[in-house]
């Protein structure tokens, strides 16, 4: 016999989008359910990017007094862009008057599960959404922990299950439906111990690709250099990692420790071709993705959770659809925005496999004219540090 939960808004994928959203919709008193396939401990665990523009920070600290992102993280005021083994810091603070916070987002995650538990939220974890079925009522059918059948019915289904969406079939009609790019590179991630090696972000371009200098703690860094996408992360030694790292950050010598992971990121970009239907609609990674060049992904995902839970508001409070009805046109209004942003930091750092001399060299005049322009290094501040919410 299946079970069958009812509540007002169903919300499938508890990463950032979909734990911020029962607590925003919590607040205005609406109820929900929120499942997700992986354990707690897998989601809590997952190592992902970690930068937070100020609009993100603003919003998680409705969760608490103030967020974990001031008090444990970590705010940078620029990054440095460095080429032909110099760098240029752009400066937040000087150009847009606003800045960033380093906090990794599975301490998002963390601060997240913890809050909505504590609150007395309906937090299913192991459980997999299989197909969700349009209507008035609509409803998500799933599987519980122990392989039971299991389904929600609610007034709203929100979709924010990642990349590999089950959702995403029910408002696109199918599982892939968007408009998609592929890149020839991918990112070799390392998290190491040693003390950090800068301050700040170092996004370096060089002869021999892309690599980006991050920061997790004192005792902890994270790095990444551009890799081919099939690379296979047990390919390399320490000693060769940290050779392919340090050869494209020339000029800096980056402080070496023990390298405790790795992973190979894929780079895609992907819009869905709708971003609602009906009584369903998608946030976060569900209905889109960038590639990690500027850290747009869970920022994106945040700025549609704010619209979405205004729009739910109106829609289960007051009766009134307008908000819902605006949201893809709003929605996407950023998403594409975030869309060049990405697209653009990518490929204005990394080397593609096929770059003529001509490229190369073209690139590099499009790296000086950035930093040698007021105007080049308040678009890169701007976008960086996230488009007022009101864009
Ligand atoms: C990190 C990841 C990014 O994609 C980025 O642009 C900056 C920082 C990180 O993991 O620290």
């Amino acid at each position: 016999m299946t079970t069958t939960v009812r509540t007002r808004v169903a919300i499938v994928g508890a990463g950032p989008a979909g734990l911020l959203l029962s607590h925003l919709l919590a607040r205005s008193g609406i109820e929900s359910v929120v499942i997700d396939r992986r354990t707690r401990d897998e989601i809590e665990s997952t190592i992902r990017a970690g930068i937070l523009e100020q609009g993100t920070v603003e919003l998680l600290d409705t969760i608490g007094e103030a967020s974990r992102a001031r008090t444990v993280g970590h705010r940078h005021d620029g990054i440095e862009l460095r080429f032909e083994g110099e760098g240029h810091r752009i400066d937040f603070g000087e150009t847009v008057g606003r800045a960033v916070w380093l906090y990794p987002q599975h301490e998002v995650l963390k601060d997240l599960i913890a809050a909505r538990l504590a609150a007395g939220q309906d937090l299913r974890f192991g459980v997999t959404a299989e197909a969700i079925d349009d209507g008035d009522r609509p409803r998500v059918l799933a599987r519980d922990v122990d392989g039971q059948p299991f389904t929600i019915e609610a007034e709203f289904v929100v979709g924010s299950d990642g990349s590999r969406s089950v959702a995403r079939a029910a408002v696109t009609g199918s599982s892939q439906g968007g408009y998609f790019r592929e890149y020839p590179f991918a990112w070799f991630g390392i998290l190491c111990e040693a003390p950090p090696s800068s301050e700040e972000l170092i996004y370096s371009n060089s002869p021999d690709g892309f690599a980006l200098v991050s920061q997790r703690s004192a005792t902890v860094q994270r790095m990444y250099f551009q890799c081919d996408p099939d690379t296979d992360s047990d390919a390399f030694s320490e000693a060769q990692l940290w050779d392919e790292l340090q050869k494209r950050v020339p000029g800096t010598e980056l402080t070496q420790g023990p390298i405790f992971q790795r992973d190979v990121l894929r780079f895609r970009s992907f819009v869905a071709h709708e971003l609602r239907r009906g009584r369903i609609a998608l946030v976060g990674d569900a209905a889109h993705t960038v590639p990690p060049t500027g850290a747009k992904g869970m920022n994106l995902a945040i700025a549609d959770v704010r619209l979405l839970a205004a729009a739910l508001d109106a829609l289960l409070l007051r009766g009134d659809e307008r908000p819902l009805d605006a949201y893809p046109e709003t929605a996407s209004r950023r998403i594409w925005k975030a869309q060049h942003f990405s697209w653009w930091m990518t490929s204005m750092l990394h080397v593609a496999p096929d770059a003529t001399d001509f490229d190369r060299r073209r690139q590099l005049g499009e790296l000086r004219t950035v930093v040698e322009s007021a105007h080049g290094r308040a678009y890169l501040a701007e976008a960086y540090c996230g488009w007022p919410s009101s864009e």
